[in-house]
């Protein structure tokens, strides 16, 4: 039984995220979709629970996912699920500095977990959610670019899109 989590902050999650997580659930038995919680710094433009609500919508009918939210150190959330491999997506070489450095902190905080990477498709290598964001901030419609729950959400922060695509 090998269980893996797929930690972010999923603010909000977009259809590449979608795309790692229906993949990673191919391959492993159970996928636990970890959202952050940072009160110290909340930086993000959903809370977290409508962030975990948007993640539950988009897993919806997927039996071998969850989603649950996580405090403090991924390692630490990683023990409690005894869960044996991270899961993280890469889009392009600028994201695999910064992804090394926290796969080897890690790894030295907790061997036993391995982080394997999941290179996003090619048709969601350019959508980031702070992009997502920045877009429908500015009236674009992002539907094609997240799933249903995550749409409904930005719609209800900035308002319907004025340009279509
Ligand atoms: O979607 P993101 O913002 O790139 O996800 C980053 C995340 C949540 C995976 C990372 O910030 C994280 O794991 N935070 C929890 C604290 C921690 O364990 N940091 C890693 C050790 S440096």
């Amino acid at each position: 039984m090998i269980r893996a989590v797929y930690p972010g902050s999923f603010d909000p999650v977009h259809n590449g995220h979608l795309d790692v997580i229906q993949r990673a659930a191919r391959i492993f038995d159970h996928l636990t979709v970890a959202v952050l919680h940072n009160p110290l710094k909340p930086t993000t433009l959903f809370g977290i629970e409508e962030r975990l609500a948007m993640v539950r919508g988009a897993i919806d009918g997927m039996s071998n996912v969850e989603a649950s939210m996580f405090e403090g150190l991924l390692v630490d959330f990683c023990r409690q699920l005894d869960a044996q491999v991270i899961v993280r997506g890469l889009r392009a070489i600028s994201d695999y500095e910064a992804e090394l450095q926290v796969a080897h902190l890690n790894r030295q905080m907790l061997p036993g977990v391995e982080t394997l990477f999941i290179m996003t498709a090619t048709r969601w290598s350019f959508v980031s959610s702070t992009r997502i964001k920045e877009i429908a901030q500015l009236g674009a419609d992002v539907a094609k670019l997240v799933p249903r729950p995550s749409n409904e959400g930005l719609v209800a922060r900035f308002g319907p899109p004025r340009v279509h695509d």
